[in-house]
């Protein structure tokens, strides 16, 4: 009883002590460099926000003090108004990341950020924008991370982007840009991940891409690419993520490329080229396989079962055939419609509640399986029902 008793006080000294040294620390912020600090008012104005109070410091109160930031729509609610100064020179804070959702920002990307030297991120999600890419940014020589997405914004992407010294992340999806992939972005050898989907790009990927071989995520959806996949992808050897829905690209996908040993979550979907058999795969971390309507044909390996993909398989709008006998309950979700294939379904998969679920789902041609649905399935003939272009179920 005592020790509680003991222990509660300390746990209270310890809670007070924790709360008054935060209090010093945040205290210490150093206030921003005044350069900055009209550099941050201005760019404030180019992306069409009223600051509430222009002498606010950004440091001191980790936001831009804008008049009226609301929400696009009850489904896109989390607004981000985040200022970071984690740098500073004895004297001064400098701005290190800028984060801005979801504030209905009506403006223009502001060429001004250049001038905030020690600027690391920019992330600007979820606005109004107008206009293109200023292709000053390329100077910022710490900036490692780089996300506009679903802002808007049009033109094409600058060839002075290649010049870029330090940059990992670059996530452009969900804009009006268009052009073609200037060459010079093969020169960013430190690029991690490069997100392009959802956009208007033509053209075919520039070779010099091939230098790209930190890439870890690579995505390119809903484009009109043409051409047919470069083969350098497979010496993309830390590729985890690819993710080409409709990309425009056509086939064939060189076998390196699905061989890669490191992928995560492969999805290649609506792709013309010429028909090949299942290709061989590394299942060893697969969370995810998508290989939608790609003239695929022959049987599904029978590894696939065993090794198992953790979380969604798509096959769907292929020309697969012959009996699968051997479906196991390792993966969440799978999808078969659209082929030609045949064979029982095993009762410990009806019984499964996680599977039913998808049964249930009517995207497979096992599909909207019962509780008292017979057990044993046919696996359907749906091929050239579909075009595998309607409404597939998507996750991210
Ligand atoms: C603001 O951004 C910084 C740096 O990215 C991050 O550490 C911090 O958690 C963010 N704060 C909020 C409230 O989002
Ligand atoms: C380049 O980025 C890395 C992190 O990706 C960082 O550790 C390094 O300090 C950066 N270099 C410069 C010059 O900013
Ligand atoms: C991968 O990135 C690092 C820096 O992050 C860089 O030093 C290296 O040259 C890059 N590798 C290649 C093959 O470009
Ligand atoms: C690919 O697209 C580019 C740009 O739109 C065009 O100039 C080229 O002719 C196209 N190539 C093929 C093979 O269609
Ligand atoms: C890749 O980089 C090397 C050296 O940086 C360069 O010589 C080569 O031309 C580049 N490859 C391509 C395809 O651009
Ligand atoms: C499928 O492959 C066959 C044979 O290679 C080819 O003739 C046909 O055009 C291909 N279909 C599509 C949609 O790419
Ligand atoms: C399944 O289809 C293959 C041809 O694709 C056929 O040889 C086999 O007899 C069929 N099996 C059943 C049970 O219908
Ligand atoms: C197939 O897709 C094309 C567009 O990609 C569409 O025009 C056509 O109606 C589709 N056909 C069917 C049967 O869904």
């Amino acid at each position: 009883m005592l020790m509680m008793h003991i222990n509660q006080k300390m746990s209270l000294i310890l809670l007070l002590s924790f709360l008054y040294f935060r209090q010093v620390i945040f205290a210490q912020v150093l206030p921003l460099d005044p350069n900055e600090a009209a550099v941050v008012r201005q760019i404030a104005t180019t992306l069409g926000a009223t600051l509430k109070n222009p002498t606010d410091d950004p440091c001191q109160s980790k936001n831009l003090f804008v008049t009226q930031t609301y929400a696009i729509g009850t489904e896109f609610k989390v607004i981000e108004n985040n200022i970071t100064c984690n740098y500073n020179d004895g004297t001064f804070s400098h701005v290190t990341h800028i984060k801005l959702k979801t504030m209905s920002l009506q403006g223009k990307l502001p060429p001004e950020l250049v001038n905030l030297p020690f600027l690391q991120e920019i992330y600007l999600v979820r606005n109004y924008l107008s206009g293109g890419l200023p292709k000053e940014w390329a100077t910022m020589r710490h900036l490692n991370k780089l996300s506009i997405t679903a802002t808007g914004i049009s033109g094409e992407i600058p060839k002075e982007w290649g010049n870029f010294p330090n940059l990992t992340h670059l996530s452009l999806e969900a804009n009006q840009l268009s052009g073609t992939i200037p060459k010079e972005l093969g020169n960013l050898v430190s690029l991690t991940d490069l997100i392009l989907s959802s956009n208007q790009f033509v053209g075919s990927l520039p070779k010099t891409l091939a230098n790209l071989t930190n890439l870890t995520d690579f995505r390119i959806s809903d484009n009109s690419f043409n051409g047919t996949v470069p083969e350098f992808m497979g010496r993309w050897t830390k590729l985890q993520r690819l993710e080409m829905y409709s990309s425009g690209l056509e086939g064939p996908i060189n076998p390196t490329i699905f061989a890669l040993g490191n992928l995560i979550d492969l999805r290649i979907t609506d792709m013309i080229g010429p028909q090949f058999d299942f290709p061989k795969l590394n299942y060893k971390n697969m969370k995810s396989l998508v290989l939608r309507n790609l003239n695929m044909s022959g049987s599904i390996p029978k590894d696939i079962w065993d090794m198992g993909v953790r979380k969604t398989l798509d096959l769907t709008f292929n020309k697969l055939e012959g009996e699968i006998n051997s479906i196991t309950t390792n993966t969440d979700f799978i999808f078969l419609s659209g082929n030609m294939l045949n064979g029982t379904i095993p009762d410990s998969i009806i019984g499964s509640k996680k599977n039913n679920l998808v049964m249930k789902g009517c995207w497979v041609d096992i599909l909207c399986v019962s509780d008292n649905a017979p057990h044993k399935i046919s696996i359907g003939n749906l091929y050239g029902r579909q075009n595998g272009t309607t409404n597939q179920p998507r996750e991210s």
